[in-house]
């Protein structure tokens, strides 16, 4: 089966190294569909130009965050989810495209929602190809812990070890389960939901979708970090501002 990736991606700096990155990874995995979701009114050149680059198979959206959905400079990251929207358009798109497929709602494949910013093993994708509803692995570095993965007696996945609100219906990071392409489409009323609390989004899409029975446990008994929750300094532009104001700033024909 194909391996249907979404991800939400937004202008700033460390873009190009994000996805030059995640790009690359990508390339050494067969069958890999990406589906890139920009959080803009509209297609950035520099994101079209990377895709047509880039040698994978992949579909370019766009979908901008509302803005009072949008966190403000200065906001705490966790006051608002991100990437809400991009998701959610991800999985619009893929549903219609994949009805007007031969097959219609019967199609193999598996949908993974990956973040621009994150580590993925190579493993991880073969790990998650033979999802059949919903399957779950460790994510490292994650929930102010070395690892959160779901625990695992006699094949099925019992309890979480999270070190936050483990009573959530599935205290999971995005990175840490991937989902078949029929239980989307046979669900096509599944998305995230931006107003849920902190802490709930991937829950409020994985609700109703499947029960902690029916999780899949991949990585060894989720006894493997395949994934990891990295997450990129912000860049210190305090030189460049320095001589901007002298007029010697670095050219902005070059990007970056
Ligand atoms: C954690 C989770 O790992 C995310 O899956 C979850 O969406 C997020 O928390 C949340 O609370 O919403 P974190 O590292 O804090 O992740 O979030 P980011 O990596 O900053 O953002 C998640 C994704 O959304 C990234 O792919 C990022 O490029 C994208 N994003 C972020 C946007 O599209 N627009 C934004 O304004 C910010
Ligand atoms: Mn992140």
């Amino acid at each position: 089966p194909t391996i249907f990736v979404i991800t939400p991606t937004y202008a700033r700096l460390v873009q190009k190294a994000e996805l030059t990155r995640m790009s690359q990874t990508f390339l050494h995995v067969p069958r890999l569909h990406w589906i890139l979701v920009e959080d803009s009114p509209h297609k950035t050149p520099l994101v079209t130009d990377l895709l047509m680059k880039s040698g994978l198979t992949y579909t370019h959206l766009h979908m901008p965050t509302a803005k009072d959905r949008k966190l403000q400079e200065g906001d705490p990251s966790w006051l608002k989810p991100r990437g809400v929207e991009q998701r959610n358009e991800g999985l619009r798109w893929l549903r219609e495209d994949r009805r007007a497929q031969p097959g219609g709602d019967n199609q193999q494949g598996v949908v993974y929602f990956a973040d621009d910013d994150n580590t993925y093993s190579l493993q991880l994708f073969e790990e998650m190809r033979s999802t059949q509803r919903v399957s779950v692995w460790p994510v490292g570095l994650v929930g102010g812990m070395k690892y959160e993965r779901p625990v695992v007696e006699g094949g099925k996945v019992v309890r979480f070890h999270t070190g936050w609100r483990p009573s959530r219906p599935f205290p999971i990071d995005m990175a840490g389960f991937a989902v078949s392409l029929k239980l989307v489409l046979a669900n096509p009323e599944a998305c995230f939901d931006g107003e849920a609390p902190m802490g709930l989004l991937e829950s409020s899409f994985l609700q109703g979708l499947v029960t902690m029975d029916e999780l899949e446990p991949k990585a060894d008994n989720c006894t493997k970090v395949l994934v990891w929750h990295t997450r990129t300094e912000k860049p210190k532009m305090k030189r460049e501002e320095a001589l901007q104001a002298q007029g010697l700033g670095s050219d902005p024909a070059v990007e970056v």
